[in-house]
């Protein structure tokens, strides 16, 4: 029996489907590369924009041919998308033929759920019953990469944003749970190890202790053993200087920050509500490359968020260029039922939007060229991590700013650190040879 899941969205969904096959095998299923061979078929989704909720029902609706050739064929959904009102009655109107309904905090119904469906008897359950990791035996995908839950949900509330509602109130990890997890995996051989929070800076705001960030990635510095730490994502109204402290003095946790803009308008970010100014974010961005001088600093922006006029948009380009990000994230302002700014006046019209984020990845993609430019002649030590997608005949690995790099090497260095002279760089790509072994 074969199981396939179509996985949408970001890390944390990445890592739930982690824990989604873990649950499967368990089972008994086996994990198949073919949808058309599956006796069990998982869409893990994502609702963050409608772009990917778009996306997602054309995929539910091709499993309709599918199902009718094979009957017996459970399909589920369950995630984000599932997580928001009214979803689950939508899908089981338009999609009568999917079996399983699961939201984003209930994976521990999965095994029951697929039990029921086998009985030909639908499961629609969206209850946020909450987890542990200590709950799931998960089957890690990303090798040299682990990915680690420290906290869950967000209390943030930005005013385009679902996450709150789909993902719920932020609960921590105990800070011994993590530390333990993350052990182990630099004992199973892991390389490096990302920290994923919506907010990873909040993490300890719930916890009884006085624990914090930046207390946590000190503590899993201190796990003996060569590898990497990264962390995503950054909320610039609370990164702490306690946590640049910590990327600064401790070697293996990485000079790469994600840090969120959203926009370079002080008068947007407020409609955002994202409790900090153009100013206060270009001091973290001086403060941070004052401490962290070969850091990589990533981010996420939008275009045509309600009400943004073009000068508000000449800010966000005017701060791409100050702040230097090695990459940036663009995307369109997408209007989220439920969220305060669906109802609010002045949205953009979609012309203005695609005009201002084809000038908006224009300007980064210069700035991304500059920063590859200066590093060509310099030697970086790479971690291996695969094959590249789209080079067959080469490898790639990311820098420790977070930079990623193709070169020659032997299938077998996958998971080592090797050192790489970039030789040269197309705009976003590195291109380079190993020089030395670690
Ligand atoms: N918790 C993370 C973000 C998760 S969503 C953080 O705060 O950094 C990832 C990105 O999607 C956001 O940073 C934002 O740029 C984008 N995004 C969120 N809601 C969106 C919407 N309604 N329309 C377009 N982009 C959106
Ligand atoms: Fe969404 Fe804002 Fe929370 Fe990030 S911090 S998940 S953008 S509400
Ligand atoms: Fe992630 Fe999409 Fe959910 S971005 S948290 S999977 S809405």
């Amino acid at each position: 029996m074969n199981y396939y899941i179509h996985t949408y969205g970001c890390q944390m969904n990445i890592h739930d489907s982690e824990k989604i096959a873990g649950i499967l095998e368990k089972m008994g299923y086996v994990c198949c590369d073919d949808v058309k061979l599956a006796d069990v078929v998982v869409f893990n989704t994502c609702c963050i924009r409608e772009t990917a909720e778009q996306k997602i029902y054309g995929h539910i609706g091709s499993l309709k041919k599918l199902k009718k050739a094979k009957p017996n064929l459970i399909a589920v959904v369950c995630g984000c998308m599932s997580q928001q009102e009214g979803v689950p009655q939508q899908i089981r109107k338009s999609y009568p033929y999917v079996d399983v309904i699961l939201g984003t905090a209930n994976l521990g119904l999965l095994e029951q759920s697929i039990l029921q469906a086998k009985n030909k008897k639908k499961f629609v359950n969206t209850e946020f019953l909450g987890y542990t990791e200590e709950d799931f035996t998960q089957k890690r995908t990303s090798f040299p990469n682990a990915w680690v839950n420290i906290n869950y949900g967000c209390n943030n509330f930005c005013t385009y944003c679902i996450v709150p509602y789909v993902r719920g109130r932020e609960r921590s990890r105990q800070m011994s749970d993590v530390v333990a997890e993350v052990r182990t995996l630099v004992e199973q051989g892991y390389k490096e190890i990302t920290l994923l929070g919506q907010n990873v800076n909040s993490y300890g705001k719930d916890l009884p202790n006085g624990e914090n960030f930046a207390k946590l990635l000190l503590e899993i510095a201190k796990i003996p053993g060569k590898f990497r730490v990264r962390f995503m994502s950054s909320h610039p109204k609370d990164l702490s200087d306690e946590v640049i402290d910590a990327v600064a003095s401790c070697p293996n946790i990485c000079n790469n920050i994600h840090l969120p803009v959203q926009s370079g308008s002080t008068n947007i970010l407020a409609k955002m509500n994202r409790r900090y100014t153009r100013e206060k974010y270009l001091e973290q961005i001086t403060k941070i490359r004052a401490k962290l001088p070969n850091v990589g600093i990533t981010t996420d922006i939008m275009v045509g968020f309600p009400g943004e006029t073009e000068q508000d948009f000449l800010d966000t380009l005017d701060l791409v260029q100050q702040a230097k990000f090695s990459s940036a994230f663009c995307f369109v302002y997408s209007r989220r039922k439920g969220t305060p700014a669906y109802s609010m006046e002045n949205q953009v019209p979609y012309a203005v939007k695609k005009s201002r984020i084809v000038q908006l990845n224009a300007c980064q993609n210069q700035v991304t060229k500059e920063i590859s430019k200066s590093m060509v002649g310099k030697v970086f030590e790479v971690l291996v991590e695969g094959q590249n997608t789209s080079y067959k005949d080469c490898m790639c690995g990311r820098t420790e700013s977070g930079r990623l790099v193709n070169f020659k090497c032997d299938q077998t260095y996958v998971g080592k650190f090797v050192n790489v002279l970039v030789e040269r760089a197309t705009s976003a790509t590195l291109w380079g040879k190993v020089v030395e072994e670690d």
